[in-house]
């Protein structure tokens, strides 16, 4: 979703601002725009061409001079007013002297524009952000002291946002604050940086301070002073980045989808390395620990899918209930939760704010909360009593990967490491599933790099319009993750359904020309899958099985009939997903769609 990044006192500001804003198109946007101080002047430019606004953006760029030195840039992603230039950020006031973007969404903009309006302030777009511009205006007639301006107008607003402004007036600074929505500041000794996500940073700078809700940092070169509304300065956490620039980059891949699947045997293997060494980057107590009673996992997406694997593992090994919520729908029932409650948000970015949310509710309740993230110094990191950091490297296309596989072996360790602080795990086994673990990397390497059974069912099956991915205990997960990879980036109709739930509804859509895609892992759910196989098979579905390499019932049953690679238990859904990710992403090429930054999507889920 949208984007922030400012620069001050660094010489060709432009350029490092369009070529951050090129970083950032990974989140998702529509349209793009840049303002930047020059001789104590404010020049804007705006762009809404899509996902190619940023490109666009450097040609309209192309003639201006280099010499600023302060800029702040913006990717919107349109909630409030469609995809307009006149709607995309930054927004200026009345005089054209003062420029403000914005991420997330100002719940009272309504209120405020009307009192606004009534002040005699022009508005010239449709969006709850341009509220913010004005309010800033009227505020420094105060004093004319942008920082104070800024802390004034906080109180004002309801909502979610992370807010950067840049003043003809004051050439030499940008002036930012936040509520919920992330904001990140890096510096060298002569420049500071701001950024909506710890990866819009890197590359710049190591570190980044985390700045608080409620507080404003001010910019200067080399500098930023955070303080909160009384202007109080205030300490802001230093937080590391241990990125490597590399992996954000294509190199000889065709597209970020095809480079993440093949990274996942390195993204387990680091993952796995990193966290049995340390299973906590922030540790929790052994006595907390030890208390754990209860454990409720919250999620979105793939990585609700994810958690719904390492639900099988909590309860296997460590012996200890477990729940599982999407996160947007966590708060709306009255979980009973205490400190012995361990609440887990998963969250490969760990910036979307349902779980965010989610992990503050849990907090607030009283819960341990645990962040698993794949970005050092994301904001749930910050939010959660200890992190379980995934390693593995940048994310960039919008449907997730590499990071599911992470997250899920993540779960597992963890797992592993409570059943034997509980003694409900003996030592041996405890080796034997690490072990397995380690072997897992192998094995997705010859997973990933059996492209052509799932590249034949794409092409066979591409302009089918209706597909079921159907699947029992930990095939379920896989399912649900195979249907919604498919549909977000191939735009099929993709439903994924617990293969007993058929007969209780959905059975009614199948009939000739439906897709069934089947997951048959080994163990007791493979003969009631084969009842299921033949129940849509006799309604003249279409049937895609996947199956281990030695399952010989489905033979003859299935269209198509797709092996797994022989496994364990824990690793069998892990390496099922992989064939799935193959079946999405041939058939969205068979399609002609480009996979990275499907339509609509966002990568930063930052808006509720
Ligand atoms: C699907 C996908 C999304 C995300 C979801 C949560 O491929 O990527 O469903 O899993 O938006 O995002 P994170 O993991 O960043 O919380």
């Amino acid at each position: 979703m949208c984007g922030i990044l400012g620069v001050v006192g660094e010489p060709g500001a432009l350029d490092t601002i369009l070529d951050g804003l090129k970083r950032l198109e990974y989140r998702g946007y529509d349209s793009a725009g840049v303002a930047l101080l020059d001789g104590g002047a404010l020049l804007r430019v705006r762009t809404a061409d899509g996902t190619r606004s940023v490109d666009a953006l450097r040609d309209a760029c192309a003639g201006l001079n280099r010499s600023a030195t302060v800029g702040i840039g913006h990717t919107r992603w349109a909630t409030h007013g469609g995809v307009s230039v006149a709607n995309a950020h930054p927004h200026v006031d009345c005089g054209d002297g003062l420029a403000v973007i914005h991420n997330g969404i100002i719940e009272n903009h309504d209120l405020l524009r009307a009192d606004l309006v009534a002040k005699g302030h022009v508005f010239t777009s449709s969006t709850d952000t341009e509220v913010m511009v004005h309010l800033l205006e009227d505020e420094l007639k105060c004093d004319g002291d942008l920082r104070a301006a800024m802390a004034r107008m906080l109180p004002q607003l309801r909502g979610a946002f992370a807010v950067a402004a840049v003043s003809a007036a004051h050439p030499d600074r940008i002036v930012a604050a936040r509520r919920v929505s992330p904001l990140v500041v890096g510096m060298t000794d002569t420049v500071a940086y701001l950024g909506s996500d710890v990866p819009a940073l890197m590359g710049r700078v190591d570190s980044v301070l985390a700045v608080d809700e409620d507080c404003v940092v001010e910019l200067t070169p080399g500098h930023a002073v955070v303080t909160d509304v009384h202007g109080v300065v205030v300490d802001a956490p230093v937080v590391s980045i241990d990125f490597d620039v590399e992996v954000a980059d294509l190199g000889r891949y065709a597209d970020f989808m095809t480079k993440e699947i093949d990274e996942q045997p390195a993204a387990v293997a680091d993952t796995v390395a990193e966290r049995l060494e340390n299973l906590f980057d922030q540790p929790l107590d052994a006595d907390v620990v030890a208390a754990i009673d209860k454990i409720v996992l919250v999620g979105c997406g793939s990585s609700y899918h994810a958690a719904m694997v390492g639900r099988v593992a909590l309860e296997s090994w460590a012996k200890i209930p477990a729940e599982i919520d999407i996160a947007s729908e966590f708060r709306y029932r009255d979980a009973i939760l205490s400190p012995t409650t361990l609440v887990i948000g998963v969250s490969q970015s760990g910036e979307t704010i349902d779980t965010l949310e989610a992990m503050k509710h849990a907090r607030r309740k009283g819960a341990t909360v645990v962040a698993v993230s794949n970005i050092p110094g994301a904001s749930m990191t910050r939010e959660a009593n200890a992190s379980l950091l995934t390693k593995a490297g940048l994310e960039v296309s919008v449907a997730s990967t590499k990071t599911v596989l992470a997250q899920v072996v993540v779960l597992q360790l963890l797992a592993i490491s409570l059943g034997e602080a509980r003694g409900v795990l003996d030592a041996a086994a405890a080796t034997a599933l690490r072990a397995d673990l380690q072997t897992l990397p192998a094995a997705l390497r010859i997973a990933v790099d059996d492209v052509a059974p799932m590249k034949d069912v794409a092409n066979a099956l591409a302009t089918a319009s209706s597909w079921f991915f159907l699947g029992r205990g930990s095939g379920l997960p896989v399912a649900l993750e195979g249907a919604l990879k498919l549909k977000e980036i191939s735009y099929a109709r993709a439903e994924g359904c617990p293969a007993g739930e058929l007969k209780h509804g959905p059975i009614a859509l199948i009939e000739p020309g439906v897709v069934v895609v089947a997951i048959v892992l080994p163990g007791p759910s493979a003969e009631k899958m084969y009842s299921n196989i033949a129940e849509v098979k006799a309604r003249g579905a279409t049937l895609v099985i996947v199956a281990p390499h030695d399952d010989h019932v489905v033979e003859g049953l299935g269209d198509f009939v797709v092996r797994t690679v022989p496994s364990g238990d824990a690793a069998a859904p892990l390496l099922a997903m992989v064939p799935l990710q193959h079946l999405a992403y041939a058939v969205a090429r068979a399609r002609g769609l480009e996979v990275d930054r499907p339509r609509n999507l966002a990568k930063t889920v930052t808006v509720e």
